[in-house]
């Protein structure tokens, strides 16, 4: 199956969770990973994996991407369509991600790309993925984040004051790319 078809089957039924109607574009995954050089990353919410073809482009031959993703017929989707060493895929839900790390032996990741449509999480579970993605990332490191309408930037604020906004207009819709530091004490 085509990723455009798995993607909009998907989504139609379970529109709040996955949360936009088609896959992000190859432009906006090329944003995303713009100044990647984790040799490890963590990806929440890979869909039909735009973004983690991307990331495994950029990532050294020895790399590790942990990718987790919630929705079953997307995780099949990923293991017949992506056969890549580097891939550790997960079905599990985001907000237990220190579980995965801990399952590769890791408490903390330099890099943590988002396709979670964070806009469309409750307040609570807002404040616990952001709180997670926080203390599992090293000082220093980079949370990446794209929204459509930037519904999801007061929370992130909260959590991480350095925001860099960036955005790709050849997308459906087009969209905005947070990329936050967090900062040293
Ligand atoms: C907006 S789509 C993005 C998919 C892909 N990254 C892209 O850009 O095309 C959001 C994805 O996050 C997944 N997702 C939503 N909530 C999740 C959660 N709590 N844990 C893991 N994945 C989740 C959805 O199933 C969907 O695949």
């Amino acid at each position: 199956m085509k990723s455009f078809n798995a993607f909009v089957g998907q989504s139609l039924k379970h529109f709040i969770s996955v949360g936009s109607l088609v896959p992000s574009s190859r432009y906006l995954a090329k944003r995303i990973v713009k100044g990647i050089k984790s040799p490890v990353v963590l990806e929440l919410g890979p869909g039909t994996g735009v973004f983690t073809r991307e990331i495994l482009r950029v990532l050294p031959k020895d790399g590790i991407l942990i990718s987790i993703e919630s929705n079953e017929i997307f995780v099949k989707y990923l293991e017949n369509q992506i056969k890549d060493k580097r891939l550790r895929l997960y079905k599990g839900n985001a907000l237990h991600l220190k579980k995965f790390l801990k399952e590769n032996g890791l408490e903390k990741v330099d890099c943590i790309v988002s396709g979670l449509p964070i806009g469309n999480f409750s307040k609570e579970d807002k404040q616990r993925i952001l709180k997670e993605i926080s203390e599992s990332l090293d000082e220093g490191g980079t949370y990446i984040q794209f929204e459509y309408f930037l519904a999801g930037i007061m929370a992130v604020k909260k959590v991480f004051p350095k925001i860099s906004l960036d955005f790709e207009l050849l997308n459906f819709p087009p969209a905005f790319v947070m990329r936050c530091k967090k900062s040293k004490k």
